[in-house]
Formats: structure tokens, C-alpha cells, sequence
């Protein structure tokens, strides 16, 4: 029987390519949106992938959303946490607000996603969780203090869950993608988003489908003994 996976964020910009992937290589999907309710019913229409509503920052919402997910397409065996915003401001302009509202969506967001899975996957001995963090969690990026400290967190969530995770079957993983050309990237400042290109040795943004790939990897039986990993995905942009 097909294995479910849940991708958050995952009718847009890497989380679409990586809800596509998954359901070409025979996954049921469910991709979550936030807020988007026609750009979600578009891309259900043109993939056939199920979309379903909700705020990850909320756990309650997430662990009814969840049983909705499992109620129609079956126990989740791969979660994929990817949904995460930007509110970029230097530090000392940098608001509460905009400190919070990161937190909440990218780091809280990704307890509220895989607490819900978790004691299904111990039960069942088997769980991908696959976490996507970013090279500016791993390197810092001025103007990304709130993000960044989200991204360095997900590493840790990963190392952590792999050592509670390991004896029952369950491998979690981070994926830190560098610059990809999507929606969030392109929101950049032409001039500043130009100059970090120039910092990308194979002189180009990544594409979400080389992001998607990794997570196929991860998500598969093949992946079963890397845990609490790091892929690096961002063009010799930097190395741990
Ligand atoms: N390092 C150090 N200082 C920097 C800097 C840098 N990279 N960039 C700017 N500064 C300094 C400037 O020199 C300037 O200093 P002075 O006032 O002394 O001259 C000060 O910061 C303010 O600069 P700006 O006037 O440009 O500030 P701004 O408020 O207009 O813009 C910003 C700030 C919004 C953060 C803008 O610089 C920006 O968008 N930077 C890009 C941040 C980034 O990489 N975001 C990634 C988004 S994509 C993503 O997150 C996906 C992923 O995982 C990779």
C-alpha cells in the first residue's frame, strides 16, 4: 500500500516541487497551504494533489488538520515540515513582531507538524521526518537574525528526534537548501538578491525540483541509515 506523506507549505515554491516528487514516485500526498485558497485549488486541480488548510503555528489546528489527513489518505508515515516565512529587517530595526511571527510559523510550526505524527510513526516502527532548514541557519545572514535562529534551531530538532527516533525505525533529517529561485528569493531586493548570486560559485539560484530530490532520497527505505544528517544543497555556497 502507498505510503502517506504530509508536505507543509506544499502547494507553493520548494514544497510544491517536493509534493510533486513525492506523489511521482507513489506517495499519497497531502500538501498544507496557509492562507492562498485559489493558488491551492489550482495547484490540486493541475497535480491532483489534496490540499488542506491550515496555520502551522497552531498547534491545535495542525493536530486537527492532521487526523483530517489521516482520515482520508491513511496513517502518515513521511513528514516533510517546510512551510517557513521571511520578515527580514536588519537587527536593530527588527521588531518584536517580526522576531514572533517567525518563530511561530518556522520553528514552533515544525513541533506543532511533527508532534501530531510522531507516536504513529513509533507505533507503526516506522517515520521520515525531513526538516528544511537553510544555509542561513547553518551560516547566519545579516538581516535574518529571526530566521536564521529558526533554521539553526530545525538542526537541532533533527539531532535530537534522530536519537529518540532511531530504535523505532524513525530517521529525521535536515535539508539546507541555499538560494532557489523561488517566490521568496525573488521578494529580495534586485540589487542585494544580485550580489548573492555572485556569491553562488555555480553562478546561478538552485531550482526546487534539486531540493525535491534530496527529500525522495530521505523519504525512502534506501535512506534508512542516515539520521540526524544535514544535506547541503546551495551551489558551493558554504560548507559546514
Ligand atoms: N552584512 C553586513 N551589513 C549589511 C549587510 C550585510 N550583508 N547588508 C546590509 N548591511 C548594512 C548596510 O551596509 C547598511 O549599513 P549603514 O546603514 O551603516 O550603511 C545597513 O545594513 C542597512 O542596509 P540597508 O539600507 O540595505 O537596509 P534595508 O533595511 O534597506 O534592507 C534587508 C535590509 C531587508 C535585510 C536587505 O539587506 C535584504 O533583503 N537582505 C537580504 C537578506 C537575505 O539574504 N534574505 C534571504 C531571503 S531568502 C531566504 O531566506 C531563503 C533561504 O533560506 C536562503
Amino acid at each position: 500500500m502507498a505510503r502517506t506523506a504530509l508536505v507543509t507549505g506544499g502547494s507553493r515554491g520548494i514544497g510544491a516541487a517536493i509534493s510533486k516528487a513525492l506523489k511521482a514516485e507513489g506517495y499519497e500526498v497531502a500538501a498544507t497551504y496557509a492562507g492562498n485558497d485559489a493558488a491551492a485549488a489550482k495547484f490540486t486541480e493541475e497535480t491532483g494533489i489534496k490540499t488542506y488548510k491550515w496555520n502551522v503555528a497552531d498547534y491545535a489546528e495542525s493536530k486537527a488538520g492532521i487526523e483530517q489527513v489521516e482520515a482520508d489518505l491513511g496513517p502518515v508515515d513521511v513528514v516533510v515540515a517546510n512551510a517557513g516565512i521571511t520578515r527580514d529587517a536588519m537587527f536593530h530595526r527588527m521588531t518584536p513582531e517580526q522576531w514572533n511571527d517567525v518563530i511561530a510559523t518556522n520553528l514552533t510550526g515544525v513541533f506543532n507538524t511533527v508532534h501530531p505524527v510522531w507516536s504513529g510513526m513509533r507505533d507503526r516502527k516506522f517515520g521520515r521526518v525531513i526538516v528544511i532548514s537553510s544555509i542561513n541557519g547553518q551560516k547566519g545572514q545579516a538581516g535574518q537574525v529571526n530566521y536564521a535562529a529558526t533554521k539553526a534551531g530545525d538542526l537541532g530538532i533533527v539531532k535530537s528526534l534522530a536519537q529518540e527516533g532511531a530504535k523505532f525505525g524513525i530517521t529525521a533529517n535536515a535539508i539546507c537548501p541555499g538560494y532557489i529561485a523561488t517566490e521568496m528569493v525573488m521578494a529580495i531586493d534586485e540589487s542585494v538578491r544580485e550580489k548573492i548570486i555572485k556569491g553562488i560559485p555555480v553562478g546561478r539560484l538552485g531550482e526546487p525540483e534539486e531540493i525535491a530530490r534530496c527529500v525522495t532520497f530521505l523519504a525512502s527505505e534506501d535512506s534508512g541509515f542516515i539520521n540526524g544528517s544535514t544535506i547541503s544543497a546551495n551551489g558551493a555556497q558554504f560548507f559546514v
